[in-house]
């Protein structure tokens, strides 16, 4: 989701390569150059673009080329006859619709509100439903298919049957455009009502929901046994090295081994045994803390953890949640310290410390507590990637934290892989074997194309002796995970999104999706100047509104050193750079983008294993006056394919910057090219797929957000009426919904 304090208030990898991988790349690049040739022919007959009316269309010209290539690596040939990225591009567009190309189909599938059990009433969307605890949630974000067999048992081959876990990250928010959870926009002034907030409540975390295919028709099944959610108020487990631990401590764990729920979930992850993990991003932004509270705490350490974590004494919550009334569900959201304990055990003065995890969720069994792996750090998580699972090797999983300035994490797993865990009878407890222990490390780039993973721990003497924290433990250490990052000087990055390894090579990719804080004159300690790894600082014209540091967002990508995923070194470029195509190719479009390929605020980013397709999914503020967000594919080469560059700036005091960094290989049509284009308002974020790669699951997310309340009785004033406009369910208030993609031909996603 965007930054509350960024864009809600507007309308919303080094040259390193070990000999044995170059004679891998080889064998890619070569593959390449042959479809590259084969595919000129191929774009020169396609067909113009023609844009529908309807809120999902097709568009554009067909490709059939009989060539055949696959990244080597990836789980499923491909099928006879069928080449990567053959589509043609989908032209930017500002239509209130999704746009696919020619030959493929768009449906929603899952929208706001759907019922998720028999007795479930069909949703109104009139502002009046209830019952969210029973109904899909809001803002639908990251989410994984788990296949299903015939007979309803787990599988890694079925591709007509599965479900769908998925985050639902937020709601809109009420106080700045319509709120369409409520027949009248809600109520914008303190208190709330506790019916409101009962049901902003409930449409947050996380739901599996069953699909089915029948015939060549994928529909969500509204009734089935499978579908369960959890909300911010499910009972939850705390495990890792902060379970139990007195930073824990509420009225409602005094153990400090529970807390309630899961909060503004956003990117996710899949376990190699077969689990869902769901990342806890803006957590922060739902509690309010009093404004003498920090005298109320006798200004102990806890107060500079609430400040690096966003919430200074005085902060208000983003909903007002605190104010339904007097029952305990209300009152948690008021972390202020007023209980007489010690020890935290009769108040709510450390529930924020309950927040900001990774949380692993069996989609297969709604019997099992969903559980947060504290090892894997807390912070404004996005997605969590795993490295390549090898056999006898620690496991490794890639993080970062979305907010600016903020780092790159990963963990390693003190177990080393068993392939025997691959398909458990006990999901959960191959989750404790792998995510309880292990080491937590935070990146720190070097200007050469080099970087180190630098261990968090009460070890590493920068940690134990830093002076603006005293760290007691290792609890403290991953529930403070920013504080002890600060503590060793990792890089600050530009809001780190989502990460995903290459099934290929096993390089890591992190999305790096905007920074306004960056600058070539920096004037305060929020403000950074451009670095090697972060190297433009810039502006871009909306309108004539001035879109100030690096607006348009990198993907960064790593190759680690030896040792491979428990490596403590890695080397770096920047493998895309975003920004609109006719912006200077020598500051700006340092890759080359064409009007088929340009895009702004990378986000979203997974390779989906049956065609090794690096999909980009972008969350954007800043080219929103020339198209909606969108979703491009990808084939990636690999760290150090491309040059050195050398960026000048000029300085106000006259003096020159001069930033070296290092360009992945420049775009090429074969290489990079726009697939969708979704309705205006929206942001494309969440992507799966059947293991077959013939249905690609994705989420719109948060349509006409920026409709005014004012406007909340006239349909005609919405920004979006997406997905009414293409036909699905009654009312014209816009829903977040997921959406299946489908080749008319039966191919595979992405040919
Ligand atoms: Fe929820 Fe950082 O996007
Ligand atoms: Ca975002
Ligand atoms: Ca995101
Ligand atoms: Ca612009």
């Amino acid at each position: 989701m965007n930054k509350p304090n960024d864009l809600k208030l507007m309308p919303t990898e080094a040259d390193a390569i070990d000999t044995s991988d170059s004679n891998h790349f080889n064998a890619v690049l070569s593959a390449r150059l042959s479809r590259r040739n084969m595919l000129r022919g191929g774009f020169a007959t396609a067909a113009t673009a023609v844009l529908g009316g309807l809120g999902l269309a097709g568009c554009g010209g067909s490709d059939d080329d009989p060539v055949t290539t696959v990244p080597p690596g990836t789980t499923t040939p491909p099928a006879s006859a069928e080449k990567l990225l053959a589509f043609t591009a989908v032209p930017k567009s500002l239509a209130d619709s999704v746009l696919v190309p020619a030959g493929y189909t768009a449906t929603v599938l899952y929208a706001l509100g759907d019922p998720l059990r028999a007795g479930t009433p069909a949703y109104k969307n009139d502002g009046t439903d209830t019952d969210f605890e029973n109904r899909a949630g809001d803002h639908h974000d990251g989410m994984e298919f788990f296949a299903l067999s015939a007979t309803g048992t787990p599988s890694t081959t079925a591709s007509d049957r599965g479900l769908l876990a998925m985050n639902h990250e937020a709601t809109t928010d009420e106080k700045l455009s319509s709120h369409f959870l409520h027949a009248n926009g809600g109520t914008t002034s303190l208190p709330r009502p506790a019916a409101e907030v009962d049901k902003e409540v409930a449409v947050h975390g996380i739901s599996v929901v069953e699909v089915k295919k029948t015939g060549t028709t994928w529909a969500s099944v509204n009734d089935s046994t499978f579908n369960y959610r959890i909300t911010p108020l499910t009972d939850v487990e705390i495990g890792g090295p902060a379970r139990g631990n007195s930073l824990l401590f509420t009225k409602h764990s005094p153990n400090g081994t529970r807390t309630r729920g899961t909060l503004n979930n956003c990117g996710n992850g899949r376990t190699p045994w077969g689990t869902y993990l769901s990342g806890e991003e803006n957590w922060s932004g739902y509690f309010a803390r009093s404004a003498t509270d920090d005298a109320a705490r006798g200004n102990d350490k806890s107060v500079t953890s609430l400040r690096r974590y966003g919430r200074n004494q005085g902060a208000t919550s983003r909903h007002g949640w605190e104010t339904g009334g007097k029952d305990d569900k209300y009152v948690r959201w008021d972390i202020s310290k007023k209980g007489a304990s010690a020890d935290g055990t009769d108040d709510y003065r450390n529930e924020m410390n309950g927040q900001g995890y990774i949380i692993e969720v069996d989609a297969y069994d709604k019997t099992k507590l969903a559980k947060k792996r504290s090892a894997l750090g807390r912070f404004a998580h996005e997605s969590a990637a795993f490295g390549i699972a090898t056999a006898g090797q620690p496991l490794a999983v890639y993080m970062g934290d979305d907010s600016r300035n903020e780092y790159i994490y990963k963990f390693v797993s003190a177990a080393a892989w068993n392939a025997a865990d691959a398909t458990p009878a006990d999901r959960m407890a191959i989750g404790d074997k792998y995510l309880d222990s292990g080491k937590l490390y935070v990146a720190k780039l070097a200007s050469d194309g080099t970087g180190q993973w630098i261990e968090l721990s009460m070890n590493n003497p920068q940690i134990a002796a830093y002076a603006a924290y005293k760290f007691a433990d290792l609890a403290d250490v991953v529930v403070n995970a920013r504080l002890a990052a600060d503590a060793v000087g990792a890089t600050k990055m530009d809001r780190p999104e989502w990460c995903s390894v290459n099934p290929a090579n096993g390089e890591i990719y992190y999305t790096l999706t905007n920074n306004s804080n960056r600058t070539v004159n920096p004037s305060s300690s929020s403000q950074l100047a451009p670095d090697a790894a972060n190297p433009r600082a810039y502006t871009d014209m909306k309108g004539t509104s001035a879109q100030n540091g690096n607006p348009n967002g990198h993907i960064i990508r790593f190759k680690e050193g030896s040792g491979a995923g428990a490596a403590t070194s890695f080397t770096w470029d920047v493998y895309l750079f975003g920004a609109e195509s006719g912006a200077d190719a020598t500051k700006i479009n340092l890759s080359a983008l064409t009007a088929d390929q340009d895009f702004s605020s990378p986000d979203g980013l997974a390779f989906l294993k049956s065609t090794g397709i690096c999909w980009i999914q972008t969350d954007d503020g800043a080219y929103t006056d020339v198209t909606n967000c969108m979703m491009l594919a990808a084939l990636p080469g690999q760290v150090g394919d491309g040059a050195k560059t050398t960026l000048t700036y000029d300085k106000a005091d006259g003096s020159k910057l001069a930033v070296d960094t290092f360009v992945g290989k420049k775009a090429s049509a074969d290489t990079l090219k726009r697939f969708l284009v979704g309705p205006v308002g929206s942001e494309i974020t969440g992507i799966t797929e059947t293991p077959d790669g013939k249905a690609l699951f994705v989420n719109i997310q948060h349509p006409g957000e920026s409709t005014s309340l004012a406007n909340i009785a006239d349909p005609t004033k919405y920004t979006s009426q997406w997905p009414s406009n293409a036909g699905y369910g009654p009312g014209k208030r816009p829903r977040s919904a997921t959406i299946v993609i489908t080749k008319n031909d039966g191919g595979r996603i992405g040919t």
